[in-house]
């Protein structure tokens, strides 16, 4: 019942990540937490290339380890136990990462957990927040869009998710279109910021339909189609131009969020028990303005907000190694022969 250290690795798509966590009866610490970001690599290509990650999460993780270690000043015989990330991701990331905690669990007799990366994700707003089981969670990141009602470390029902792309997908392709890095989220958050979000009208697709199901494709092709349109009418993308497309999209992104969990609090709310709190987790939950939009709704609904600090949000391994320390305390068995999977739905 004492203190427990845990060390995690994140290997799924284009960051390595290593991190320390100290969890004990004053709270939980982040002793370290390394991430190191494939961009440059994968700049090139417009998208992340697998086999190019697969091959720099082997170069690197080891490094990762090394340094959050250092960081933390803390030997591997201060650690209690390993978490790495067995999906789901692209596979020779996630095998990466899994042939890394097995070589440490091998050598240091740790237990070793397997995590899924989106429960990683789904679990962080309690190592931030004193956030009791059950909540509503809202998970916006770059592949994946859901509402879950996280029960339990390893208990989450789904009550809706996109039909088509994620949000961060979305936020990537427009930010691409418009001649902006990659990751496009923050670089769109950046634009936006000085831009008229009210001059483009963009649409906000499935919101006349019942439930809490989203869909950000069609909102994508339109951004496209407005692109089109003022490049057409100006001979070429003017920055002003750019930044209220930005305004506009990001604007309909919150606006799609916000009243899909505006219904999914409904929704949860007839089935049973008070609305104890709706979480945000995923890169796309790091938007201060999709933050600013959902912490407006829970204040009129009555409803505590929790939002992990942004570079939690984001990929990391903190998540991961906290999502370990869920599952030891829960009583869950470690699992030294942890399988890499590409495909793991919640
Ligand atoms: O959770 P994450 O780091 O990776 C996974 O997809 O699992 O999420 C990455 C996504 C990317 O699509 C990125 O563009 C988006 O999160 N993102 C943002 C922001 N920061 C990251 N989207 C909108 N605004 C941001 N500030
Ligand atoms: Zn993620």
């Amino acid at each position: 019942d004492g203190p427990l250290i845990f060390l995690g690795l994140e290997s799924s798509c284009d960051d390595s990540a290593a991190a320390v966590l100290c969890e004990g009866p004053v709270g939980t610490r982040v002793l370290s937490s390394v991430v190191r970001g494939q961009g440059r690599l994968h700049a090139a290509f417009g998208g992340v290339v697998p086999e190019i990650a697969a091959r720099a999460h082997a170069e690197v993780l080891d490094l990762c380890v090394e340094e959050a270690l250092a960081q933390a000043g803390v030997g591997p015989e201060k650690l209690n136990g390993l978490a790495v990330t067995a999906g789901p991701g692209l596979i020779g990331g996630v095998l990466a990462g899994v042939m890394t905690a097995k070589g440490l669990a091998a050598a240091t007799g740790l237990p070793l957990w397997g995590v899924n990366h989106l429960a990683g994700h789904a679990l962080t707003p309690r190592l931030t927040d004193d956030l009791p089981f059950p909540y509503l969670l809202l998970l916006v990141s770059g592949g994946h869009c859901q509402f879950l009602i996280a029960e339990g470390p390893d208990h989450f029902r789904r009550l809706g998710g996109t039909i088509d792309d994620a949000p961060g997908e979305a936020f990537d392709k427009v930010a691409k279109l418009l001649g902006l890095p990659q990751p496009g989220g923050p670089e769109i958050e950046r634009e936006a910021a000085q831009g008229d979000p009210r001059r483009i009208p963009l649409p906000r697709p499935l919101l006349d339909r019942e439930g809490c199901d989203l869909s950000f494709s069609g909102l994508k092709t339109a951004a496209l189609r407005a692109r089109d349109a003022l490049v057409a009418r100006a001979g070429g993308l003017r920055e002003s131009d750019r930044r209220d497309l930005c305004a506009a999209f990001q604007l309909a992104v919150a606006d799609i969020l916000a009243e899909k969990s505006r219904r999914a609090l409904a929704i949860y709310r007839e089935a049973g028990p008070e609305v104890p709190a709706l979480a945000v987790a995923g890169g796309v939950a790091a938007n201060g303005a999709i933050r600013a939009r959902l912490q407006d709704l829970c204040a009129r609904e009555g409803v505590a907000f929790v939002a992990p600090p942004l570079a939690l949000c984001t990929d990391n391994a903190a998540m991961i190694a906290w999502a370990g320390i869920e599952r030891a305390r829960a009583g869950i068995p470690a699992d030294p022969a942890v399988v890499a999977r590409p495909r793991w739905p919640l």
